[in-house]
């Protein structure tokens, strides 16, 4: 039997198909490049020496899913990360992420529910707790109003997939909140490759690391925080990528939605992230204390435990492995895959 995945060129895409490689399965890959390269996925075979199946395919394109399906008739499940998730450009084009992210999904699960496929671990996101009222978060802590367009379309499919089941009890859905991913495969081959100037933290510091970029703007120090700065709940790439493969565990069950934050149980600051960055690699990185960045929260970490307990989910690396490790990838590919041949 084989795991479709979509989106699996993207950053945690492309790790996730290491570790379902590396766990024994059969990898089907479907991406339309709208934000990564092919490439990827000829570094996960010299990583793994295995084969991955990809089709260009967008996920909104009906007639290309249907053939797939109908094609390839030992796809037991899916795990949907295709999707746009740069949250300012999703605020000056909301339609294309609404069109984009809802609707490829309901074409994807319509495709799916019609070849009798009726399971699906979904990339939901720690935005949905919105401004927690209190940290850690748990699974029952309140799902808020998202500030952005991105945000919103991760609540709404959370919502469309959890009503979709409750129609029609085969499902097996699995909803997987993460926190914030860094890091990079051990080998550097494979990381995240953000287009143009990053909006997030650590792609930011690397950047600067490299020399790209000057310095970096640290966004507020006045947060009701030890040090002032953003507290988030860092998670190392290849931790979040076996977060999968144990959650394919739920494709078993008789029916349900199962929804697991996928963190390490751990905050750290924006200014303990550029410590560790420098402890980890010896490169120092210049910073400013600027504004709070429009949208921004104090802190959002995860209560870990349900995935540990039901999944025997637990983070093993600590934020100076994925500080080395993002940087072991930004030096080996300084512009990421654009110059690979
Ligand atoms: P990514 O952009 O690297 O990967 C997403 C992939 O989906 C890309 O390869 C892109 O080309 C593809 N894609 C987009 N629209 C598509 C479409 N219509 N049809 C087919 N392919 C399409 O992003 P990522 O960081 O790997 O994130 C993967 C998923 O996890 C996304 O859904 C994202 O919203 C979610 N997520 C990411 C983070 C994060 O910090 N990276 C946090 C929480 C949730
Ligand atoms: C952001 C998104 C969130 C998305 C997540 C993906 C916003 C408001 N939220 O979360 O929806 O799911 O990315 O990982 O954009 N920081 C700096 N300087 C920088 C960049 C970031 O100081 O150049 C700080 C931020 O203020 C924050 C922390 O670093 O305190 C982490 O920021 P970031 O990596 O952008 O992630 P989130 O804001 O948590």
């Amino acid at each position: 039997m084989a795991i479709l995945v979509t989106g699996g060129c993207g950053f945690i895409g492309s790790h996730t198909v290491v570790e379902l490689l590396n766990a024994g399965k059969d990898v089907i890959v479907i991406d339309n490049l709208d934000n990564s390269s092919e490439k990827s996925l000829e570094r996960v075979k010299e990583i793994t020496g295995k084969d991955v199946t990809f089709y260009k395919l967008d996920i909104r394109d009906r007639e290309g899913l249907e053939k797939l399906f109908t094609d390839r008739k030992d796809i037991e499940g899916c795990i949907h990360f295709a999707g746009k998730k740069a949250v300012g450009e999703s605020v000056a084009f909301p339609w294309e992420y609404y069109e984009n992210n809802i609707g490829g999904t309901l074409t994807l699960i319509d495709v799916m529910r019609k070849h009798g496929v009726k399971n699906l671990i979904f990339s939901s996101s720690s935005t949905v707790y919105g401004d927690p009222d209190s940290v850690p978060v748990t699974e029952e802590s309140p799902v808020k109003k998202c500030t952005n367009p991105y945000g919103s379309t991760k609540a709404m499919q959370e919502t469309i997939l959890t009503d979709i089941q409750h129609a029609d009890s085969e499902w097996n859905i699995v909803l997987l909140r993460y926190f914030n991913p860094i890091g990079a495969h051990k080998s550097g081959k494979i990381g995240e490759d953000p287009n143009g100037i990053p909006n997030n933290l650590m792609p930011y510091i690397t950047q600067v690391a490299v020399g790209k970029l000057e310095y970096l703007r640290v966004f507020g120090d006045d947060y009701p925080t030890p040090d002032g700065t953003g507290i988030r709940d860092y998670i190392h790439v290849v931790d979040l990528a076996r977060g999968h493969v144990l959650a394919l565990k739920k494709f078993n069950e008789k029916g349900g939605v199962f929804t697991y934050n996928l963190g390490t149980g751990k905050g750290s600051s924006v200014l303990e992230v550029v410590n560790s960055f420098i402890e980890a690699t010896g490169v120092n990185i210049p910073y400013r204390i600027m504004e709070r960045r429009p949208g921004d929260i104090a802190e959002n970490w995860s209560d870990a435990s349900k995935a540990e307990r039901e999944l025997g989910f637990k983070a093993e690396y600590d934020l100076k492995d994925m500080c080395a490790d993002s940087w072991n990838w930004q030096k080996n590919n300084p512009d990421g895959y654009k110059t690979i041949s």
